[in-house]
C-alpha cells in the first residue's frame, strides 16, 4: 500500500505495467481475444423490451453472428445466424420481423424460433438416413438480467458477474424502463482503451469541465473518496453531485419523478455504476439510467451504442425531450471518445512497447488482470 493512503484505499503501492501494445492493434491478439473473452463471456445484447415479440435481432458476438429471438408468444431464443444445410446467413439485417418459424432464404429450410428444430426441408427430400433432429440451428446461451439480454457463445457458460453483484439494480424498476433515447458512435479505438479510459480519472480534470462542475472529487482527478490520502474506513458517505444537483442533467435538476424505492445512500451517490465486463457498463440516477454497450468491430475500431431508460410517466410529460437528457452524458462521451482515439493513434508508434499505470489506475491494473486471466483459462 501506498504510504499516504489508508490499507483498505484502492490506490495501488506500486506501478504495474500495461499490456503490450500488440494487444491495441495486433490482429492476433484480437483473434485470440475473440476465441477467449468473447467467445466465453456473458454479452450485453440491449434491452428485452426492445425487442418485439415476431422479431428476430442480429448481433456480433467476438466473431459470431448470432440471432436473437423474440416468438410471438414472447419467448426469447438465441441461435447461431447460420443454416444449418449449407451455411447461408439466416438473418441479413439488424432486425427482421419473424413468425413461429426460422425460414432460410436460400433453400427455404425452416426452423422453429422457439428450440431451433428444424421443421421443413423445403423443396429437398432428404433420405432416411438424414435425422432431422440432428439438424436443428445451434444454441448460443441466452439471459435476461434487470431487463438486459446477455448472450454467451460458450457451451458451459458461467454465472453472469457484474461488478457490484447481480442485485445492485434491485432498488430500480429496471423492467419497467422505456428507452428514450439511443446514440449510436464508431470508434477509431480498439475497445480495451475506451475501458481503461473509463476505468480512471486522472484525465477528467484537464478532459471533462462539465463533468467535475458536476462531481467535485473529479476535478482532483479521483473517483471517490476512498482514492484520498486522508481517507479511512470509518468516513460517512458524502453526496457525490454538487450541491443543489440531483441527476447528471444540465441543470442537476431530476427530468422526471424520482424512482421510489432507491436507498439514501443511492440518492445521495446521484450515480451508480455498475461495470459487465466486457460488453456494458450501466450508470443509474435518480430519475434516469443510461447504459453504454461496446462491440469490437476490428483490432482498431469499437462500436459505441449508448441508451437512456426512463419511467414511461416521465417520457409522457408535455414537452419532454430526451435528447436534452442526453446532452449531458453525451458532452462527456465525445470528450472521452476523443482522447481514447488520440491514445489510440499513439499506441501504433512502433517505438512504444508498453506503458506504465500510475498507483490512482488500479481499476485499470484489475481489468487487464480480467483480460489475462480470462485468455489464459482459455488456452
Ligand atoms: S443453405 Fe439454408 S436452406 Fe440451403
Ligand atoms: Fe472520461
Amino acid at each position: 500500500m501506498s504510504l499516504h493512503h489508508h490499507p483498505q484505499s484502492p490506490i495501488l503501492d506500486h506501478c504495474p505495467e500495461t499490456l503490450p501494445a500488440e494487444a491495441y492493434h495486433d490482429p492476433g491478439w484480437y483473434a485470440l481475444e475473440q476465441r477467449t473473452i468473447w467467445a466465453r463471456t456473458w454479452v450485453a445484447a440491449g434491452r428485452l423490451s426492445d425487442l418485439k415479440p415476431g422479431t428476430m435481432k442480429r448481433l456480433t458476438v467476438g466473431a459470431a453472428s448470432v440471432i436473437l429471438c423474440r416468438t410471438p408468444d414472447g419467448g426469447l431464443s438465441a441461435f447461431h445466424n447460420v443454416c444449418r444445410h449449407r451455411g447461408a446467413e439466416l438473418c441479413s439485417h439488424d432486425t427482421q420481423p419473424m413468425g413461429k418459424l426460422v425460414t432460410c432464404k436460400y433453400h427455404a429450410f425452416a426452423y422453429a424460433a422457439k428450440d431451433g428444430r428444424l421443421v421443413a426441408t423445403g423443396h429437398a427430400h432428404p433420405t432416411d438416413d438424414f435425422r432431422k433432429e440432428d439438424h436443428g440451428l445451434m444454441k448460443v446461451a441466452v439471459k435476461v438480467w434487470a431487463g438486459f439480454v446477455f448472450v454467451n457463445l460458450s457451451e458451459a457458460p458461467g454465472e453472469i458477474e457484474p461488478d457490484m453483484g447481480l442485485a445492485y439494480l434491485d432498488n430500480w424498476p429496471m423492467d419497467s424502463l422505456v428507452t428514450g433515447h439511443r446514440m449510436v458512435k464508431d470508434l477509431a479505438c480498439n475497445w480495451k482503451v475506451f475501458w481503461e479510459n473509463y476505468n480512471e480519472c486522472l484525465h477528467c480534470p484537464g478532459v471533462h469541465p462539465e463533468l467535475c462542475d458536476m462531481v467535485p472529487i473529479y476535478g482532483t482527478g479521483i473517483m471517490g473518496r476512498n482514492e484520498a490520502p486522508d481517507w479511512t474506513p470509518d468516513e460517512a458517505p458524502q453526496p457525490m453531485l454538487k450541491e443543489g444537483a440531483a441527476t447528471w442533467t444540465a441543470s442537476g435538476a431530476p427530468c422526471g419523478p424520482e424512482f421510489p424505492n432507491l436507498s439514501p445512500v443511492e440518492r445521495q451517490n446521484g450515480y451508480n455504476f455498475v461495470t459487465v465486463y466486457p460488453a456494458m457498463f450501466v450508470v443509474a440516477h435518480v430519475d434516469y439510467v443510461r447504459a453504454v454497450y461496446l462491440e469490437p468491430t476490428g483490432p482498431e475500431t469499437t462500436r459505441l451504442t449508448a441508451e437512456w431508460y426512463f419511467p414511461q410517466e416521465t417520457l409522457d410529460q408535455p414537452g419532454f425531450d430526451a435528447a436534452e437528457v442526453a446532452a449531458f452524458a453525451k458532452i462527456v462521451m465525445a470528450q472521452d471518445c476523443e482522447v481514447a482515439e488520440l491514445n489510440q493513434r499513439g499506441l501504433r508508434s512502433p517505438a512504444y512497447q508498453h506503458g506504465t499505470l500510475m498507483p490512482e489506475e488500479y481499476a485499470i491494473h484489475d481489468f487487464h488482470k480480467w483480460i489475462l486471466r480470462n485468455m489464459e483459462e482459455a488456452v
